[in-house]
């Protein structure tokens, strides 16, 4: 099968394009030719635009006749419009959404793909808006696509995000021996899923007859704690750390990008229902245990720099300094 990745450079398409390649699949992708942390297989055609120049990207798409395509770029109802004129004769279209459209509001736990969604940020409601384009596509033309919204989907690129912040400044603290921070109690749950994980899910979804206008949650069962993925973290980097708790309306009230995705979501206690992925993907189930996943884009990391230096971060030093500060008074009045 010809398959057509708009993407195919970045955290999750890499993985998909090599899970494409393993299954003897021949492989396209359409990026700007901005991202290249782990270079592609030769094997892989690699075609250089910007998805919002319109017209031209929906004419090298038509001009290309894929047989499926994958979207991991489209955020806005225009993005999901032009996928529409751009591959009108697929087998599949998989388009990558998120979570996020659900917000942080949920009457029952795990949250399943019928729950409402109340989705809060701009990133969420354009997902959101995009998905609905999509499927009145199916519902009224037939259109066949298939929906998939990750939660966190960790890997090389991404590399290891914390309870406070969506990168890996974490590891760097652990290292200098520097408390880590989580939000609130870092007993609330989060769903941490590899990306070769996530990618035998998208290759999975572009075949399976049963994922043809479907929309599914992309986790696996249960969660992790954010203290359990933060512990096993300064484990492996073989430390010892206290991990802190900062309350979440104190992060909200400094506000600002860095605590951003602590305020949005990692805060809340909310997780989804992996079962109906589950139940139409049969084969499928996450195969990379945690602590190996960790350990693997630790090594990646180190071995290319890009754990960002927690000396650069001093508001975290002076919030872990005043924490500590709290904890001694409490120990001290008990
Ligand atoms: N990572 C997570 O935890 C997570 C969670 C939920 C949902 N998601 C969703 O997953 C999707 C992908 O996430 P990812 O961060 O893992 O990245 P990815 O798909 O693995 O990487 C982004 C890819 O798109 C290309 N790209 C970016 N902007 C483009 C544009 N305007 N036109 C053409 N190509 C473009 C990048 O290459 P160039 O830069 O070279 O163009 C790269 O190849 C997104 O839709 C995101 O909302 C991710």
């Amino acid at each position: 099968m010809k398959v057509m990745i708009v993407g195919g450079t970045g955290n999750i398409s890499t993985s998909i394009v090599e899970a494409l390649l393993v299954q003897g699949h021949e492989v396209v992708c359409f990026n700007r030719g901005q991202t290249s942390a782990e270079p592609l297989s030769a094997q892989v055609r690699q075609l250089h635009g910007d998805r919002r120049n319109r017209a031209s990207f929906e004419e090298q798409m038509r001009s290309e006749k894929p047989d499926a395509a994958i979207d991991m770029v489209g955020f806005t109802a225009e993005d999901a419009e032009s996928d529409l004129r751009a591959f009108p004769a697929v087998e599949r279209l998989v388009f990558c959404s998120t979570t996020c459209v659900y917000g942080v509001e949920a009457t029952r736990l795990p949250l399943a793909e019928d729950a409402p969604p109340h989705p809060f940020t701009g990133y969420g409601q354009g997902k959101l808006a995009a998905e609905r384009v999509l499927r009145a596509a199916w519902f009224q033309a037939g259109y066949p696509v298939t929906i998939l919204r990750p939660s966190s989907t960790y890997g090389n690129q991404v590399g290891l995000i914390g309870s406070i912040g969506q990168n890996s400044v974490w590891l760097d603290r652990v290292k200098k021996g520097k408390p880590v921070l989580v939000c609130g109690s870092g007993n609330n749950p989060h769903q941490f899923l590899h990306v070769r994980d996530a990618a035998a899910a998208f290759v999975g979804a572009l075949q399976a007859p049963a994922c043809l206008g479907q929309v599914y949650n992309l986790v696996g069962p249960g969660f992790t704690e954010w203290n359990t993925w933060h512990r096993t973290g300064i484990e492996l980097l073989g430390r010892q750390v206290p991990i802190l708790g900062v309350p979440l309306d104190l992060l909200q009230a400094l506000g600002g990008q860095r605590f951003g995705y602590a305020c949005e979501i990692f805060g809340y206690n909310i997780y989804y229902d992996g079962s109906r992925l589950a139940r139409d993907l049969p084969g499928w189930r996450p195969l990379v245990p945690l602590a190996e996943g960790m350990r693997e884009v630790i090594a990646w990391s180190e071995r290319h720099g890009t754990i960002p230096d927690s000396d650069a971060y001093p508001l975290e030093d002076r919030l872990a300094q005043a924490m500590l500060a709290l904890r001694n008074i409490k120990e001290q009045e008990n």
